[in-house]
């Protein structure tokens, strides 16, 4: 397979992204690279060609680069979020979405920043997009960023196991399209690994 110099400068970028991320929150960093591999070798498993799994794997490595421009101590605290606090966290998707808007990136990327928090039952935001109207590769996204925050460790959480993860994703499962739920969830009990 050839890359082309298009994919070759994406995933410059996503590197570069990764950097600064990592300088502002390691562990945040960790969750990006995760979905980056993970996103793309789900990409392939449920058949995308290998160009799509990989802007994928960049959709997902990136997704959350709006959190660059959320207050550290909002982002990190610990404790319940006020309402005010909530609302300042909600503006990351749309403020990552304009931060890369000068680069003019693929649209199937920028959809991850932008909607990863969008819900299949249209509870999410920022648009409240429901169903098949949030892009495809955002409602990827979606699940596979659950699943990590669910199994990851921080300082003020433990991690839970992956069955464990996957029984919550079931419970809450109107949150997410039901086919890629089931595709994810047959992915993870054959390799449980992230
Ligand atoms: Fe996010």
């Amino acid at each position: 397979m050839s890359t082309t110099s298009a994919e070759l400068q994406l995933e410059k970028i996503s590197r570069f992204i990764g950097g600064i991320m990592r300088g502002r929150d390691p562990d945040l960093a960790d969750h990006l690279q995760r979905l980056d591999a993970k996103t793309a070798e789900f990409g392939r498993y449920i058949g995308l060609s290998e160009t799509e799994s990989s802007l994928l794997g960049i959709g997902g490595g990136i997704h959350d680069i709006g959190k660059l421009c959320i207050n550290e101590q909002v982002l990190n605290k610990p404790s319940r979020l006020t309402s005010a606090e909530f609302f300042f966290i909600k503006q990351h998707p749309m403020a990552g979405y304009q931060l890369l808007a000068p680069l003019e990136l693929d649209t199937r990327v920028t959809d991850c920043v932008l909607h990863h928090h969008e819900n299949f039952d249209g509870s999410g935001y920022p648009h409240g997009l429901a169903g098949e109207n949030i892009p495809l590769f955002a409602r990827i996204v979606r699940i596979w960023d659950s699943y990590d925050a669910i199994t990851m460790n921080r300082p003020y959480h433990k991690g839970r196991s992956s069955e464990e993860a996957l029984a919550i994703l079931e419970k809450d499962k109107a949150l997410y399209d039901p086919a890629l739920l089931d595709s994810f969830t047959s992915m993870m009990r054959l390799s449980p690994s992230i």
